[in-house]
């Protein structure tokens, strides 16, 4: 538990000294996000469109029920909808109100830099229309929670993602689903398409969100520091490991099931997992600055991250 506050307090305060920078530099930053649609999608101009354009998580859940409840367990479920989010933010809203950010951008901040902080927490927000970019930015700073669930990093803002990486914009309910399945059940079953992907098993699927790269936002550089691991295993091995053998869906065959937990930092078993952990998990910072140290050998990424 002390270790939930410890990791969350680091983030806290770097992330509140690198906003200055993050403000600096180039405010369109997040068009080069990895991230393209291949079909056009309507601009979403409210909150209705959201639910229409993107498949609730719940539809999913009729069939993949497991996979539903771990990630609604998950960060990735409540990656815009928490107190931590939002108290950051709330910095980053009263930084952009600066005279000096002013002046370094030369004009009043606007949507573009809205949502530069939301693209990662909330992906679907790059299709929506700068009213609803500020109406949203609003609903966070004021923790309206129930007016924003629907816009966290869901089940097809995963799966809609090609081997290429590119979103296919087809994020209803019958889009073409991507993942590690080579020989899915054919969608007379399912109701959608699916499609293997090679790419959903690689670090790089997870790197547009968990690197530097893409922003200049320091939320998390792991995989960069992945990156200097030789022969470093995949993100997923580690944070969707094998759980069992299971029909991961209604209608389904028996398969490996990848735990959809997405267990970091956060997560007092992940934590306990590497080697000589456990020991210094609960004490004093001091001690906890040992650990980092301790881990660096476990764990081909910094602890804490960012
Ligand atoms: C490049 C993608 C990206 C951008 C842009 C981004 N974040 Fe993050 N953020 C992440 C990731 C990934 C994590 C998880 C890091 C971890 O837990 O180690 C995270 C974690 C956080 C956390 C800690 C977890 C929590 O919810 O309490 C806060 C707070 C946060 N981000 C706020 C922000 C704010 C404010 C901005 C805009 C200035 C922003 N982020 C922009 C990817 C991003
Ligand atoms: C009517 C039941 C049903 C619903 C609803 C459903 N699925 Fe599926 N899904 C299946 C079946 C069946 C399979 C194939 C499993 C197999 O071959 O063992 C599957 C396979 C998948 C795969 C694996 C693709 C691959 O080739 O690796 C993903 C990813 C997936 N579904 C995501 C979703 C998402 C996201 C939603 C919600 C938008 C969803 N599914 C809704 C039944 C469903
Ligand atoms: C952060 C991205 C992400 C989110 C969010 C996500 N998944 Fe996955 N999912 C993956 C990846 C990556 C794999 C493949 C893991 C591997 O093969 O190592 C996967 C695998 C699957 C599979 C194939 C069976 C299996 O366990 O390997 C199904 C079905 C699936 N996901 C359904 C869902 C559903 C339903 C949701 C929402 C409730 C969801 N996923 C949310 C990334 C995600
Ligand atoms: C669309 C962007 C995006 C993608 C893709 C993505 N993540 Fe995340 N991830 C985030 C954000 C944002 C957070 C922080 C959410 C929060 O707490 O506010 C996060 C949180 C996490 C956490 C929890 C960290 C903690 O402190 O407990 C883990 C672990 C994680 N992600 C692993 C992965 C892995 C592994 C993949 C690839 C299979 C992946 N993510 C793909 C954006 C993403
Ligand atoms: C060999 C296993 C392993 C691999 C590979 C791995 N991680 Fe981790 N990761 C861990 C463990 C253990 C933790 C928990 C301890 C910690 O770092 O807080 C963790 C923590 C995290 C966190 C939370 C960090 C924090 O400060 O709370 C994120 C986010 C994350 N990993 C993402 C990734 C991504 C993305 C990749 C791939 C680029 C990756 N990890 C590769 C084992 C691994």
């Amino acid at each position: 538990m002390e270790m939930k506050i410890f990791s969350r307090i680091v983030l806290t305060v770097f992330m509140i000294s690198v906003n200055l920078s993050v403000a600096r530099a180039d405010m369109l930053e997040w068009k080069k996000m990895g991230f393209e649609v291949s079909n056009p999608v309507s601009v979403l101009d409210s909150m209705a469109d959201v639910r229409k354009t993107f498949a609730s998580p719940l539809v999913c859940s009729a069939c993949h029920h497991h996979h539903y409840e771990e990630w609604s367990n998950s960060y990735h479920a409540m990656s815009v909808r928490n107190a931590g989010f939002q108290a950051l933010y709330l910095k980053y809203l009263e930084f952009l109100r600066k005279e000096e950010t002013k002046q370094a951008l030369g004009r009043e901040s606007g949507p573009e830099e809205l949502r530069q902080c939301l693209f990662c927490h909330a992906p679907m927000l790059q299709f929506a229309s700068d009213k609803l970019v500020h109406e949203i930015s609003d609903s966070i700073a004021n923790g309206k929670w129930e007016e924003i669930r629907d816009i966290q990093i869901s089940c097809v803002m995963c799966h809609t993602i090609t081997p290429e990486g590119k979103w296919t914009g087809a994020f209803g309910r019958t889009g073409t689903m991507y993942g590690p399945i080579k020989d899915p059940v054919p969608a007379t079953v399912s109701g959608h398409q699916s499609k293997f992907s090679q790419r959903h098993e690689e670090s790089k699927f997870c790197a547009p969100c968990h690197s530097l790269n893409t922003f200049n936002v320091y939320c998390s550089l792991v995989f960069e520091q992945w990156q200097g691991v030789k022969d470093a295993k995949q993100c997923q091995e580690c944070h969707m490991e094998v759980t069992g053998e299971m029909a991961v869906a209604i209608g389904g065959k028996i398969r490996p099931d990848h735990s959809h937990l997405f267990q970091g930092g956060r997560f007092k078993d992940t934590m306990s997992s590497a080697i000589g952990l456990s020991l210094n998990v609960d004490k004093t910072p001091q001690k906890e600055i040992q650990v980092q140290v301790t881990l660096k050998n476990n764990v081909p990424h910094n602890v804490p991250d960012g």
